[in-house]
């Protein structure tokens, strides 16, 4: 029988913390729970710096899958240091004491980023499709529409929100600790791209990156927004998945070019999104046609017709639209100015504008016809 995050949870419970007297699951150490076969990887998370503790609950943790899960476990665990867990071991506290006092046992629900009424994924099966350049345009739209907008890159292996954006200055942080997002063409970013350099994430592993998301989550100063627009790394993995189970996403958007072997992956994403109940807004197809910038009457279907178009259909999702395959769009982005920036009049910028008409729309339909409640709560999936 192949073991599920369950079990680990489950068995993790009998580990308990020397010096809170707790195990690690109820104080909520226990993140980023990912099993695949025989591998069992998960985050301990700290308060603060303790190598001792960390090597001995390691030690302890390791031993107790191998005792109560399966004895021939891979188990590999990573330890970080998150500052709010020195709050939330408190919050647990409280309540590990209610529940001995006979009162029923809640978790206090902290809500998720209160002041944001939107967060729409941009995702992709396929990499390298257009996903961030889709983002970034819809991101400048919506802000030139008047909303307030956020951009995010949870791209931490390959950020390319600082290029699009020509971001290179490193984010301010609050008195409270709080990373203040850059301001860029009316779109508050953050990338961790702003904090380390790329060569260095590289190395970072599933758990880390999700504790990453978490921390941006958590620990930057959003303030009050109607959209944050999250720019998702290609795939369709455990990274993509416990990146959309962490963030309480209103939507999904899935960027696809329109050749089959692009299309095959739409579907996974499709899939993804249904299995964590995060609504898909629609498929986005880019590089539609190609114009040269010589003749621009024409349109060469290069990667086929339709493609993306006809498989939403298929899959009874909506389509968003169209947008063209031009150099413009690439020479923009690689200026660090979106095209709906640079030339906001031109057939490009005007696809863009008409694809983030289309996503508000399907926002407001979105809101009204399902609860406004975000249908995944961090706090209490299956960490
Ligand atoms: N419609 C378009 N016309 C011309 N160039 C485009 C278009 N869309 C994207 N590009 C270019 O294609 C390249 C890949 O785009 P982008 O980085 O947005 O893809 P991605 O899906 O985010 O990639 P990754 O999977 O690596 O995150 C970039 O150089 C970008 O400028
Ligand atoms: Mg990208």
């Amino acid at each position: 029988m192949s073991i599920n995050k369950e079990q680990v949870r489950t068995a993790l419970a009998h580990v308990l913390h020397p010096q809170e007297n707790t195990d690690l699951v109820t104080l909520g150490m226990i993140q980023d729970i990912i099993v695949q076969d025989k591998y069992i990887s998960f985050t301990i998370e700290f308060p603060g710096k303790d190598d001792k503790l960390a090597h001995d609950l390691k030690q302890k943790c390791t031993d107790t899958i191998h005792k109560f899960v399966d004895k021939d476990a891979v188990v590999d665990i990573t330890t970080g240091v998150n500052l709010s867990r020195k709050r939330k071991m408190e919050e647990s506290e409280t309540q590990a004491e209610q529940s001995i006092s006979g009162q029923k046992q809640q978790p206090k629900q902290e809500p998720i980023l209160p002041g944001v009424k939107n967060i729409i994924a941009v995702a992709s099966g396929k990499g390298g499709v257009g996903k961030s350049t889709v983002a970034a345009n819809l991101a400048v739209a919506l802000a030139r529409s008047g909303a307030k907008t956020a951009l995010l890159d949870t791209d931490i292996y390959g950020p390319s929100i600082p290029t699009l954006f020509g971001v290179s200055e490193r984010p301010n942080i609050t008195t409270d600790k709080k990373l203040v997002p850059i301001e860029k063409h009316g779109v508050h970013l953050v990338s961790m791209g702003f904090l380390v350099d790329t060569d260095q994430a590289m190395i970072w592993r599933g758990p880390m990156v999700t504790s990453a998301v978490k921390q941006f989550m958590q620990e930057v100063q959003w303030g009050e927004l109607d959209y944050m627009v999250l720019d998702l790394p290609p795939g369709t993995g455990d990274i993509q998945l416990t990146i959309v189970q962490t963030v309480p996403l209103t939507g999904a958007v899935i960027v696809s070019t329109p050749q089959i072997v692009a299309l095959d992956d739409v579907r996974k994403g499709v899939a993804m999104f249904k299995k964590v109940n995060v609504p898909v807004l629609g498929v986005i197809e880019n590089m539609s046609y190609f114009v040269p910038e010589d003749m621009p009457e024409k349109k060469y279907y290069i990667f086929g017709k339709h493609g993306a178009r006809n498989l939403a259909s298929r899959l009874d999702v909506p389509f968003l639209g169209e947008i063209p395959l031009r150099e413009p769009i690439m020479k923009s982005s690689d200026r660090g100015v979106p095209i709906v920036v640079s030339e906001p009049a031109s057939e490009a910028a005007e696809s863009f504008i008409r694809i983030s008409n289309r996503v508000e729309q399907a926002l407001i339909v979105r809101n009204r016809e399902q609860d406004q409640t975000p249908k995944v709560d961090i706090k209490f999936r299956p960490s």
